[in-house]
């Protein structure tokens, strides 16, 4: 069976932790990203949440040549086209539908397909995905849940993301099936409004020291 995660670990190239940025202001792509890169974090995910993402998605591709960007949030066929046009790397979802996997397969840009219940994640592995979004994962169960799930999903990694901090981060990077994390505490919407880039790296640094310790 073709593995369909392979591209995207690699890509991902071990970064424990993925700042999830939702962009309100296209001036403010390029300068988050830098600082974000300069923090030690390259892989970034910006979210189609606002009506800039893709062009923010296309500038950050192009002017931060030292970030992996991605596009998050996405939910159809359309959104994972325009994405991948605009420049991102890696594509994630929240959940999955048929559409999506169907575009996905079609496409060069590997995809980071979202899954909360065993049999999501059984339907994934069928079609070849090993690593997947778990979303929202505080709310879901946690990383209790997910350490129910090394056993009986033997093989089957996950990036958490949603209600994720610095004060839980540990509990979820301690787990074997646990990649990466992803979340917003990195980047948040006030520090972006108010331009506070060296803050925002700060943070990126913090969490990387934060993932080099949970081993
Ligand atoms: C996501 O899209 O992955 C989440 O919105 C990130 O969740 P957080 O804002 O709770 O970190």
């Amino acid at each position: 069976m073709k593995d369909r995660s392979n591209a995207l670990i690699e890509l991902l190239d071990g970064q424990r932790v993925i700042p999830v940025l939702k962009i309100d202001r296209l001036a403010d792509a390029v300068p988050l990203a830098n600082a974000l890169v300069a923090g030690g974090l390259k892989a970034i995910e910006i979210t189609l949440r606002t009506d800039d993402a893709l062009d923010a998605i296309a500038l950050t591709a192009t002017e931060v040549p030292g970030a992996i960007v991605g596009a998050g949030t996405i939910l159809s066929p359309r959104d994972y086209s325009a994405a991948a046009k605009a420049g991102a790397r890696f594509i994630v979802s929240p959940g999955t539908t048929q559409e999506l996997l169907d575009t996905a397969h079609a496409s060069d840009v590997p995809f980071l397909p979202g899954a909360i219940t065993p049999s999501e994640m059984m339907s994934l592995r069928e079609e070849g995905y090993r690593m997947m979004k778990f979303y929202p994962a505080e709310q879901a169960g946690g990383a209790s849940f997910l350490k129910s799930l090394v056993s009986p999903l033997a093989n089957i990694c996950f990036c958490p993301t949603g209600g994720i901090t610095p004060a839980n981060a540990k509990d979820y990077l301690a787990l074997p099936n646990v990649v990466c994390i992803g979340g917003s505490w990195i980047a948040p919407d006030k520090l972006i409004a108010d331009g506070k880039w060296d803050e925002i790296e700060a943070l990126a640094r913090e969490a990387v020291a934060l993932a080099a310790a949970a081993g």
